[in-house]
């Protein structure tokens, strides 16, 4: 069984989303003996943004990342990614993975009837950090786009470890983050 583990906070030792994906990825390691673990950290290894020259091919090591990156995904059972709210969205490091593994053909089509996901069957877990309160409110394009965009690519498999209104106080910060923790679900399949 393969986990694939995403960071993208730019917050480095002091960022929610990175501790709180870890403890995700560490309760998947003691449930299932022999899980494979990879981590992509998309601060400190930025996925190149999507560009014309990146349709063309035009640097072969960009087109390399982001076939390999295509690959882990498709290859992931299971699949934590850490997202921190930045101006109301995703961070634009984790839009730039989406935007290599969002590939129409491999990951996603279109037929007759409409698109249709070729990704499904995996579980993802984001453990998602904001400083403000958003959850169901109109202020959240993150957590619906990701659910949005996860299961436009057939993934419907989603959970999110939430840790909110962080920037409120510290004593906020902490109380989040605790409740975060505690939401954290054991894993449910057990099989490597
Ligand atoms: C560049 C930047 C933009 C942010 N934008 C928002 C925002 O729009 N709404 C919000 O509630 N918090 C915002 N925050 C606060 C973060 O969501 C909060 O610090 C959260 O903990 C980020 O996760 P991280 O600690 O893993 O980086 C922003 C923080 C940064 C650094």
């Amino acid at each position: 069984m393969k986990l694939l583990h995403i960071d993208s906070s730019a917050l480095g030792a002091n960022s929610v989303t990175r501790e709180l994906s870890a403890a995700v990825v560490a309760r998947w390691l003691d449930a299932v003996p022999g899980l494979q673990v990879e981590y992509r950290d998309l601060d400190a290894e930025p996925i190149a943004h999507l560009t014309g020259r990146s349709l063309a091919k035009a640097d072969p090591a960009e087109a390399a990342d982001a076939e390999r990156s295509l690959q882990q995904f498709l290859d992931a059972d299971v699949i934590v990614i850490g997202s921190p709210m930045y101006n109301f969205g995703i961070s634009s490091t984790l839009k730039a993975w989406i935007d290599r593994v969002a590939v129409a053909g491999k990951t996603f089509r279109y037929t007759e009837n409409g698109p249709e996901g070729l990704a499904g069957g995996k579980q993802v877990i984001v453990a998602s950090g904001r400083g403000g309160f958003h959850t169901d409110a109109p202020t959240d394009f993150q957590e619906p786009y990701l659910r949005q965009v996860l299961g436009f690519l057939g993934i419907t498999q989603v959970e999110f470890v939430r840790a909110e209104g962080v920037a409120y106080s510290p004593q906020h910060r902490t109380d989040a983050l605790a409740a975060a923790h505690a939401s954290i679900k054991a894993p449910l399949r057990l099989a490597a």
